[in-house]
């Protein structure tokens, strides 16, 4: 795993901004595989900035987000799907056949899951992935107690993560139970992997994934196996870091 730690959470987001378009500039066909969170939406707005300023183009690019509630529709304002429309999908060059996610409300979730991972596979698998972290060391929605080798499936949320997420419903009851998300061995297949984490809510797990024991307790510890994963970290997110200063040493300022 590359560590970088950057002062602050803008710096960090820049970072992983920096290498999304670094990536896209390199090879323009590449598939992203895509997250979403709060974290993501700056990243998404630092994206299409370096887009209108013309520093990079999705035009032949293909995405796949990693996740999708069961039973929402695309249209639903809480969907991933629409989330993506607002935060990423609407402001560039992405043509609407290339962006793909599962879709939550079709009559069998499971079937569904099967269909993504085969397009996922179809499309030679994920160039570079894009993660968040969630506070209890999900990826995707990867929970706890996932297989280190899933493929896409559906997974019961949670309830760390439906309190998590229940900020997005007008009520908490609300929040689906279920999700169709890209498996951990989906995840594992990505040629590259970033994963951003920032603030201090991140610290805890972040020291689990990147100093704990690869372990099903904490599925993005499962990251440490990846051949070309880089963590980035604000301060705040590194500040349980053991081997901080070595980290630092080997990348100072995060470069
Ligand atoms: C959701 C997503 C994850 C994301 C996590 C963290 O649960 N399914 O992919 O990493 O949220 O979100 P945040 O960035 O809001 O902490």
């Amino acid at each position: 795993m590359k560590i970088l730690i950057h002062p602050d959470a803008g710096a960090a987001t820049e970072c992983a901004a920096g290498l999304i378009a670094a990536r896209l500039a390199r090879d323009r066909r590449t598939v992203l595989g895509l997250a979403t969170g709060g974290t993501m939406e700056d990243l998404y707005r630092r994206l299409i900035r370096r887009h209108h300023a013309g520093e990079c183009s999705f035009a032949e690019a293909t995405s796949f987000n990693l996740d999708e509630y069961v039973g929402l529709s695309p249209t639903h304002p809480c969907s991933y799907w629409h989330y993506m429309r607002h935060h990423l999908f609407d402001h560039v060059d992405l043509p609407a056949g290339q962006a793909h996610l599962p879709r939550g409300n079709g009559p069998d979730p499971q079937a569904e899951a099967d269909r993504y991972e085969n397009a996922i596979a179809a499309a030679g698998d994920i160039g570079l992935q894009l993660l968040g972290l969630g506070p209890n060391g999900h990826i995707g929605f990867n929970e706890p107690g996932s297989s280190l080798s899933s493929l896409t499936r559906v997974k019961t949320l949670a309830r760390a993560t439906i309190e998590a997420n229940s900020r997005y419903f007008d009520r908490p009851e609300d929040v689906p139970r279920r999700a169709i998300t890209m498996g951990i061995g989906t995840i594992l297949r990505a040629q590259e992997v970033v994963l951003l984490a920032v603030g201090p809510r991140k610290a805890e797990v972040a020291a689990r994934m990147i100093e704990g024991p690869v372990t099903a307790f904490c599925p993005a510890s499962v990251l440490q196996f990846h051949r070309n994963c880089t963590v980035v970290l604000d301060a705040e997110a590194a500040s349980e870091l053991a081997l901080r200063s070595y980290y630092e040493d080997i990348h100072p300022s995060g470069s």
